[in-house]
């Protein structure tokens, strides 16, 4: 029986995902009993090892639905491992992006069809979907300077590597998800200052997660 909560974190590049997921994390620890913080790709040996293929770009001439393949692989990895066990146990799982990165980022600009990437994205998660999904939206101007400051002198990766308008592309298709999927999904302006960010999502989780607020560790 699946008992823990679910939450992702997606968007574009720079946008911060990582702090928050921190301060997030953080918030959450004084109130439930386990947290887990993971990522994708990666989470699991096996996974970590295909995010480092991917990322160097290796496996770009398989074409959009290749790559989509890989990240599948190492998420059914991830989720076997690590994800479905967390929820078991009771924990909150943040994980940094999942499968709806998969759907912008391997669906954007010609890449795989919208209706193959889901078929993929239903057998690779078999049930297991996101309480809470939160979309961290920011202009892919600002959030690709963002990353750049962040890289300083190191390559950027295969898909920091693509040009603005794919970045503007992956922007819109967290969008449409969001859209698609109001009661899942929050988006979240990401431009703000991160205290006002961190404030943002900690409401978003009061809001559906209301015992969350009343008393410490009452998820025990
Ligand atoms: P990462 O360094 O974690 O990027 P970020 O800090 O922006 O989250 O690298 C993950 C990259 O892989 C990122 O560019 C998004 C991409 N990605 C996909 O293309 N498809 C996927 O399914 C996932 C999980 C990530």
């Amino acid at each position: 029986m699946r008992k823990g909560r679910f939450i992702t974190f997606e968007g574009g590049e720079g946008a911060g995902k990582s702090t928050q997921i921190r301060r997030l994390a953080a918030a959450l620890r004084d109130r439930v009993r386990e947290v887990v913080v993971t990522r994708e790709p990666g989470g699991t040996p096996l996974a970590e090892k295909l995010r480092s293929v991917i990322l160097a770009g290796k496996a770009r001439d398989f074409g959009a639905m290749g790559e989509a393949l890989l990240f599948s692989a190492a998420r059914i990895d991830h989720i076997d491992r690590v994800i479905r066990p967390a929820l078991a146990r009771g924990a909150f799982v943040l994980c940094d992006r999942f499968a709806d990165s998969t759907r912008a980022y391997q669906g954007a600009r010609g890449g795989a069809e919208d209706n193959m990437l889901a078929t993929l994205e239903r057998v690779t998660l078999a049930g297991v979907q996101p309480d809470l999904t939160f979309i961290l939206d920011i202009a892919p101007e600002a959030g690709m300077a963002r990353a750049g400051r962040r890289r300083g002198q190191e390559a950027a990766d295969r898909f920091e590597a693509e040009d603005l308008s794919f970045h503007a592309q992956l922007r819109e298709k967290f969008l449409e998800i969001a859209d698609a999927e109001p009661e899942r999904c929050r988006v979240i302006d990401a431009a703000r200052a991160e205290d006002e960010v961190a404030a943002a999502l900690w409401s978003a989780c009061l809001e559906k997660w209301p015992s969350l607020g009343s008393e410490r560790k009452q998820w025990a």
